[in-house]
């Protein structure tokens, strides 16, 4: 199956109605991923700056926009360094910042990339393979107290204190595989029963970890605080995220920037995917959308 089946944008109409863009404005796609809302930035007619944490997903959004066609640069970027990837560019602001967090399928889908419980692989998790701790290296040294609280408050984990205990007793650990199964001890569940589960008892810990070693919060917190400074007058900057920790810090930049002036206007409320597409697309299902637009210049 190609990229261009497999991977379906989440609140697609959504968000260009948030972006508005027009033609020959600069976007910039913070998490290109596979290039699907990129793709149709650039079918809008926008020159687009597409940024990712993951080589072999900018090769792949790579392939899919060429076929698009239309002005992208795609650069390998943590976008809590925008900034710097805009004064690269010789950029003071663009019309539109897009951030569409989390992992991709292929992070998922490829055993190797140590993501997926269902799938044994090396306990690795890291979206950019080329630095950075990977999962075994901080499961196997933080201390058991560091461990339950990330467990707790990134995953919502309720057994994080029994989960992290257990970890710290049965370290080293190295495949995904020995994770799975020691959450799953912890929380009472055989393996078979853990596998028909409706959520597996260990979704929630391989959650934490991933948004641990990605550094996915403290990343998302640079990225609100330097929006509005990377945005022209009447730019808009739109985030869809899939966990309550991100949801809370976009609401709470985009409240604190309407207050400060940094904004004139913000969504009122999270938008939402319609039923069709939550029937369509699972992943939109827990997707919020929030937007922010600056000032129009004035005179
Ligand atoms: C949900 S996917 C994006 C999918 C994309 N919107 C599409 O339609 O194909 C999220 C992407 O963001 C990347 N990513 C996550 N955190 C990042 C960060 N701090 N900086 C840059 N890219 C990041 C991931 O590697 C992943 O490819």
């Amino acid at each position: 199956m190609g990229v261009e089946r497999r991977h379906v944008p989440v609140l697609l109409k959504e968000v260009m109605q948030a972006l508005r863009p027009k033609r020959g404005q600069v976007v910039v796609d913070c998490t290109v991923g596979l290039g699907g809302h990129s793709a149709e930035l650039l079918r809008k007619g926008v020159r687009v700056i597409g940024l990712d944490l993951d080589p072999a997903n900018l090769e792949a959004a790579r392939d899919r926009l060429e076929i698009q066609g239309g002005d992208f640069e795609l650069r390998h970027a943590n976008f809590a360094g925008l900034p710097t990837v805009l004064g690269e560019l010789g950029l003071e602001g663009v019309d539109g910042v897009l951030a569409d967090l989390g992992v991709s399928s292929p992070h998922i889908d490829d055993a190797r990339r140590g993501f997926s419980y269902r799938r044994p692989g090396p306990l690795d998790m890291r979206m950019d393979p080329t630095r950075g701790k990977t999962a075994a290296e901080l499961v196997n040294t933080m201390g058991e107290e560091e461990l339950a609280k990330a467990i707790l408050e990134l995953g919502n984990e309720e057994s994080a204190p029994q989960i992290a205990q257990l970890i710290v007793q049965r370290r080293p650990l190295r495949m995904t595989q020995e994770l799975m199964a020691l959450v799953c001890k912890a929380r009472d569940f055989t393996l078979e029963r853990a596998a028909g589960a409706k959520l597996h008892p260990a979704a929630r810990t391989f959650q934490a970890l991933r948004m641990l070693v990605n550094r996915e919060l403290p990343n998302l917190e640079r990225l609100l605080a330097v929006l509005p400074a990377c945005l022209k007058p009447g730019g808009t900057a739109a985030i869809l995220s899939f966990h309550s920790g991100e949801d809370r810090l976009v609401k709470q930049a985009f409240r604190d920037g309407e207050r400060s002036g940094a904004y004139a206007k913000t969504s009122p409320e999270p938008i939402l995917a319609t039923a069709a597409e939550q029937e369509r697309n699972p992943r939109s299902r827990s997707a919020k959308l929030r937007w922010a637009r600056r000032h129009k210049a004035r005179g």
